[in-house]
């Protein structure tokens, strides 16, 4: 088999057993690091170990206030210097500045009384503690500003989008010099973001924990690397083995872009409820379901999602109102501290994730496992 990197870090036809390691694509040295292995989260610990490892840490803070981006930006460079990217989901319909009191009235009865019903069918309590997400199901345009600013004003070297991203991010990242990377679930969506400037391409797969599109990560990155030559693009959807690191490469990717495979980590702050049912759960436990957020998202199976799924069930919302409507019965859940009811974005990949490891492990696992599946493929 003949296997060669092109400029971008992308695999294309030539001979793998030129290369020393074939895990050095030319993303690392965009980068700066060691594998062309991108671990998202929203762990500061997991990033800090991630980075330490030899990858790199994007930090998930759309959840969080500017406030609190400052003070985690600050802890992770106290730890690791400048070496790590943040992401930001920024949905371009979400209200230019509704409160979430604002918000949440004006879902219609119709699907409040089902969220009521669907609680009560499952004894899924009313939250005893503050509802942490309708804070943030209530996220508007004025939020997101301030967060992206505090993250430019930071100088974060890399800044992440999920979900769109405003003209105005372009913009300034270019102006100081930021890296920006795209997450997209289509080809469509690739191209119009690297016209808008975007720098890297995350091909985010159907498989992927969180919002997907709905083509799978084989045909989504090879179509996207072939159609962006010159664009470093990076696998996501399902990497949770050294056997799909290695494929990611030989589909054209120049790395990959994970996030389930670090949820059940030793250092991940992921509740140790939910942990248990990651560890266990198989691909098939996942589902593809708008009801938590209101748009599509993979998350691990519960009686919230499949609720939804139901004839007596209403059309669910768009985003923020579903995800106002969903935050009840998540916090209900976790108060109750019932495994059953809790739910988690996790990926089909979730079937090689069995043991609680340290970060390094896993980078180690990932690693070797992809070095020696490449060289399975060349030894005869
Ligand atoms: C718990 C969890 C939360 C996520 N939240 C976000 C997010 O806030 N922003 C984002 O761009 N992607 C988010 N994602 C998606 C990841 O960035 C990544 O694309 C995905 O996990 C890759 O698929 P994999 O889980 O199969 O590795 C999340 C993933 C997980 C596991």
């Amino acid at each position: 088999m003949k296997l060669r990197f092109s400029p971008t870090g992308n695999l294309e036809a030539g001979d793998i057993k030129m290369q020393r390691d074939p895990l050095k694509t030319p993303l690392c040295d965009l980068l700066d690091v060691e594998l062309p292995i991108v671990c998202f989260t929203h762990c500061r610990e997991v990033a800090v170990a991630a980075t330490r490892a030899g990858c790199f840490a994007v930090l998930g803070e759309a959840l969080r206030s500017s406030d609190e981006i400052e003070r985690d930006v600050q802890w992770i460079r106290d730890q690791v210097g400048d070496h790590f990217g943040v992401d930001l989901v920024l949905p371009s319909g979400a209200p230019r500045s509704d409160g979430p009191d604002q918000i949440y009235s004006e879902i219609p009865s119709t699907h409040t009384d089902f969220a009521k019903r669907v609680s009560e069918e499952f004894d899924v309590p009313e939250p005893s503690n503050e509802v942490v997400l309708r804070k943030w199901g209530g996220n508007n345009q004025m939020i997101a500003r301030e967060q992206i600013e505090m993250a430019l004003d930071q100088r974060v070297p890399v800044i992440a989008t999920g979900l769109g991203a405003p003209e105005y991010l372009f913009q300034h990242a270019r102006e100081r010099g930021v890296k920006l990377i795209s997450l997209v679930g289509s080809t469509r969506q690739a191209l119009r973001q690297v016209e808008r400037g975007a720098d890297m391409i995350v091909a985010q797969g159907y498989d992927a924990a969180g919002h997907t599109g709905s083509v799978g990560t084989f045909s989504i990155v090879p179509e996207i690397a072939s159609r962006l030559p010159g664009v470093p693009v990076i696998a996501a959807g399902g990497v949770t083995d050294g056997r799909h690191l290695a494929a990611s490469l030989c589909l054209g990717a120049a790395g990959v872009w994970t996030g389930t495979v670090w949820l059940t980590t030793e250092e991940s702050d992921v509740d140790p409820l939910v942990k248990a049912r990651i560890l266990t759960a198989q691909g098939e436990e996942t589902t593809r379901s708008p009801s938590i957020s209101g748009k599509t998202m993979r998350v691990l199976s519960c009686p919230w999602t499949e609720a939804w799924q139901r004839e007596d069930a209403p059309s669910p919302l768009g985003s923020p109102y579903q995800m106002m409507l969903s935050s009840g019965y998540l916090q209900g859940a976790n108060d109750a501290r019932r495994p059953d009811l809790m739910t988690e974005a996790v990926g089909q990949g979730v079937r090689f994730v069995e043991d609680e490891l340290p970060v390094e492990r896993v980078v180690e696992r990932l690693a070797e496992g992809a070095r020696a599946a490449l060289r399975a493929r060349v030894a005869d």
